[in-house]
């Protein structure tokens, strides 16, 4: 099973993408975990993604496609895996396509949950991440069981460098310009599965299951 998911900043693709990964068994791949762990660890790869990430651009191109093509050859992604803010551009999705046509795959579901900007500008002020573990909660709707605190390391929480407001704004427009024709590309394509975003995440679990069966 070969899942994207898409949507906005903030619709809940990282939350939606935890809960399938663990009901499936298949990797969850996310190309902003994954830059994320590189700038903790500071390496070259992290160095060159804060730039971009901190001023809520995208990452380049050619930064992104090499390391995801990779890691979706490697042995645990055989059954199947999700992608997670990957692809975000027509060259990202058109990179994806080449290298799975080579090994006579495709993509089988393109998951848009769907949320409207007021309401992502509202959320992201609410979102505590953990810099160690990459665990992601809200402070209403999704609490750690001790507050500030993440529950799977104990380390504590703050919030990501990209959701001030402002950042989060910009988010939201780049997505709008670079992102959102993804939805007509994988419609053509007839694998896109609308969610609405808004129902509560429970809700959001419960539809997103009953598209993949
Ligand atoms: P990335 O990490 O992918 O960020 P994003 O796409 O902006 O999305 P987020 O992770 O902010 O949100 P999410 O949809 O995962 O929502 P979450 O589940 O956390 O990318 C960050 C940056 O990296 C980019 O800006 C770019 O610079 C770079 N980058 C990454 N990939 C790239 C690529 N392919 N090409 C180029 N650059 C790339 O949920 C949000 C909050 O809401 C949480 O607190 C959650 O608890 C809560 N929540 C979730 N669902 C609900 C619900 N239904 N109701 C209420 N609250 C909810
Ligand atoms: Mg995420």
């Amino acid at each position: 099973m070969k899942i994207i998911m898409l949507g906005a900043p903030g619709a809940g693709k990282g939350t939606q993408a935890e809960r399938i990964t663990a009901k499936y068994n298949i990797p969850h791949i996310s190309t902003g975990d994954i830059f994320r762990a590189n700038i903790r660890d500071n390496t070259p790869l992290g160095k060159k993604a804060k730039s971009y990430m901190d001023k809520g651009e995208l990452v380049p191109d050619e930064l992104t496609c090499d390391l995801v093509t990779d890691r979706i050859s490697k042995d645990d992604c055989k059954d199947g895996y999700i992608l997670d803010g990957f692809p975000r551009t027509i060259a990202q999705a058109e990179a994806l396509d080449k290298a799975l046509e080579k090994r006579g795959e495709s993509i089988d579901f393109a998951i848009d949950i769907e949320v409207p900007d007021e309401e992502i500008v509202h959320r992201m002020q609410g979102r505590r991440f953990c810099p160690k573990c990459g665990a992601t909660y809200h402070i209403e709707s999704l609490k750690p069981k001790v507050e500030g605190i993440c529950d799977k390391c104990g380390t504590e929480l703050i919030l990501r460098d990209d959701d001030k407001p402002e950042t989060v704004k910009h988010r939201l427009s780049v997505y709008h310009e670079q992102t959102q024709p993804l939805v007509d590309y994988f419609e053509k394509k007839g694998v896109l599965k609308k969610i609405n975003g808004t129902i509560g995440l429970e809700n959001v679990t419960a539809e997103i299951s009953k598209v993949l069966g």
